[in-house]
């Protein structure tokens, strides 16, 4: 069964039929909400909210450890989410749609870490060399390509702590980093991902050019934000449908 987290603009899936909700509790917590459980096409899937069905918790607030966790305790093995990023390139206009291949990691304080306690277990450090799992990324690009839509195969995320967006000099920074899209979630919920072994991929939606570039050179209206993403979620709808029904086959 896939696992979908929906980020900002993407708090149900119109398209999803619902089966059932399902309060999962955790021992690191509550997730963000209730699991939402249904079939597109006959294909059984999993979703939640990453910031809550109401968009109420913020990206540093977040608690990824119980989300992930209740995926996992589900069965779930492949989990895809769905994050809005600002455009640092600006070749990543509003509406673009990214597949990220790689994650910089500019967070602080959050709870990144299952491992977060001395047992009598050695420590395990995973390997992150590739955050995001190839098979699932390939999986995502298919089903972007199956609905039509044009996107960029492969990204630098940073991944910065919010919930205020970024300076101008702050993106240029990141671009000097080697980063080609801004976001708020990937981290720490790629990492806590790999700890537990679910595989991971995400399609990242660009809602504004980032701070400082093109259309966002004086500033980011947050009108703006809101109807890029009503249009580019109806697409990513369709691209869900799409990924649910090649999904294991
Ligand atoms: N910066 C950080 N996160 C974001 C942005 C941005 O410009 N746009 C959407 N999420």
């Amino acid at each position: 069964m896939l696992g979908v987290i929906g980020g900002s603009g993407l708090t149900q899936l119109e398209t999803l039929q619902i089966t059932h909700k399902q309060v999962v509790r955790t021992p690191y917590g509550e997730p963000s909400g209730a699991l939402v459980f249904g079939h597109i096409a006959g294909k059984e899937m999993v979703f939640i909210a990453r910031h809550g069905h109401g968009h109420t918790i913020p990206p540093h607030l977040v608690n990824y450890r119980a989300n992930l966790w209740a995926l996992h305790d589900l069965g779930v093995k492949d989990v895809v989410s769905i994050a809005t990023v600002g455009g640092i390139h600006e070749s990543l206009f509003p509406g673009a749609l990214v597949v990220p291949d790689q994650i910089i990691d500019y967070t602080w304080g959050r709870k990144s870490t299952y491992a977060d306690e001395v047992t009598e277990h050695p420590v395990k450090h995973i390997d992150f060399t590739e955050p995001y799992s190839s098979n699932l990324r390939d999986l995502c690009m298919r089903a972007l390509h199956d609905s039509g839509e044009t996107f960029v195969d492969g990204g630098v995320y940073a991944t910065t702590q919010g919930p205020r967006l970024e300076t101008a000099a702050e993106i240029n920074r990141l671009e000097r980093d080697g980063a080609t899209i801004v976001g708020m979630t990937a981290m720490p919920e790629a990492a806590l991902a790999r700890e537990i072994d679910l595989h991971y991929a995400a399609i990242c939606v660009v809602a504004n050019h980032a701070a400082g570039r093109a259309s966002s050179q004086h500033g980011i209206r947050y009108q703006d934000i809101d109807s890029v993403l009503a249009d580019a979620m109806v697409r990513v709808r369709k691209v869900l449908a799409q990924l649910v029904a090649i999904h294991g086959s």
